[in-house]
């Protein structure tokens, strides 16, 4: 197979910046068929696509029809497990955006469902988390790697997002799934904060246990009993520990970095926003050194679809495998646990 056909499920909010990388394959996969209840939404989506891609309401429809290797899921978060499964049944390579599952009992039966799938059918099971290609954070890794600050002892992870900046338009509306806590799973910690959770175990290592709290803000027009904030501390299993929050914000917010991680040699920041870049304070640098041009958050997705590509055309291993992907939902259940008992929660042992 020279070229992967793709069916696209989920004609929503993210899908352009998939179909960005899907464009900058080199001709290496090509959108086929386009996946939406919403048919208009896909409709509309077609004249992005370009080259008249079939059009289904239904997943089901489209796996009878079958005319494709592989389906990338974008669909809302209670929906993932269903329709995961049917792909996996379906015998396709599967690129399914983040969190694999809604709750613990779900995300271990697709681990399970997930492991045949890649062992038996040879097919990939790739969970969809751009902040590993995000180019600032890999920037971070890179210079953490190199020995520059040192050793690493510490980090924060700052997921602040105000209605008034955001560019992925946060669109509050009672009756939209991402503000129903039972079909998101939770609130901003089944959101997005995932995205900055996984740098934190990019750089520090994987997290033993967390104690945190999540609560309601004034968000204008949120409906009440969204969860808007979290605070948590995260212990990792080499001993380092890391602070994470998260707000979403109706109001304006000061531009507070959105990572900070100390080394025994200096800090290296990556600015608050989506197009922020990477700085490096040290001792011949203490007002900071720039580190170049921002790419941004939207640059991580074009990566991401690419590794899909190249594992399911060559066989190229994942960056992080479902298992490891299961790591940011843990943490958040290990969250909510803590929330309960008022205590530090471990986050793989359940
Ligand atoms: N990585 C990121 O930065 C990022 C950002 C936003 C969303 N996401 C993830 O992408 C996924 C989709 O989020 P979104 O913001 O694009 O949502 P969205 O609501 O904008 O789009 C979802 C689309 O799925 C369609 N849909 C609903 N039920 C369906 C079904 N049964 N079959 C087929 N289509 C169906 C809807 O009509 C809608 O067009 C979620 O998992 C979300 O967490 C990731």
């Amino acid at each position: 197979m020279s070229t992967l056909r793709v069916a696209m499920v989920g004609c929503g909010l993210i899908a352009p910046q998939h179909l960005e990388g899907y464009k900058r394959s080199c001709g290496r996969a090509v959108v086929v068929a386009l996946i939406d209840t919403k048919e208009e939404n896909a409709t509309l989506f077609a004249q992005e696509v370009g080259g008249s891609p079939k059009i289904f309401d239904d997943l089901n429809k489209a796996l009878e029809w079958g005319e494709f290797d592989a389906v990338d899921i974008m669909t809302p978060h209670d929906l993932h497990f269903d329709h995961a499964l049917a792909c996996i049944k379906a015998n396709k390579h599967i690129l399914l955006e983040k969190p694999m599952a809604i709750n613990l009992q779900e995300c271990e039966k697709l681990l399970t469902a997930g492991q045949d799938h890649v062992t038996q059918n040879k097919k990939v099971f790739m969970i969809g988390e751009n902040a590993q290609y995000w180019p600032e954070v890999v920037k971070v890794k890179e210079i953490i790697d190199s020995g520059r600050i040192g050793d690493v002892y510490f980090a924060k992870a700052s997921y602040c997002v105000t209605k008034l900046s955001c560019p992925l338009e946060m669109r509050v509306d009672s009756k939209r799934w991402e503000f129903n806590p039972a079909r998101v799973g939770g609130g901003i910690l089944m959101g997005g904060s995932c995205h900055w959770l996984r740098p934190l175990r990019m750089w520090l290592g994987e997290v033993d246990e967390v104690v945190g709290t999540v609560s309601e803000s004034a968000f204008e027009g949120m409906p009440a009993g969204y969860e808007t904030q979290a605070q948590a501390l995260l212990r990792f299993k080499n001993g380092k520990t890391a602070c994470f929050q998260g707000l979403y914000a109706s109001h304006a917010l000061s531009d507070t970095p959105f990572f900070q991680v100390y080394g025994s040699k200096g800090e290296i920041t990556i600015g608050g926003g989506f197009k922020a870049g990477v700085t490096v304070y040290d001792r011949e640098h203490v007002n900071g050194e720039s580190q170049g041009p921002a790419l941004g958050y939207s640059e991580s997705f074009p990566p991401e679809i690419g590794a899909f590509v190249s594992a399911a055309l060559d066989g190229k291993p994942l960056d992080a495998d479902a298992m490891y992907c299961s790591g940011e939902p843990r943490i958040s259940w290990a969250i909510y646990r803590s929330l309960e008992s008022k205590q530090w929660e471990k986050v793989w042992d359940s």
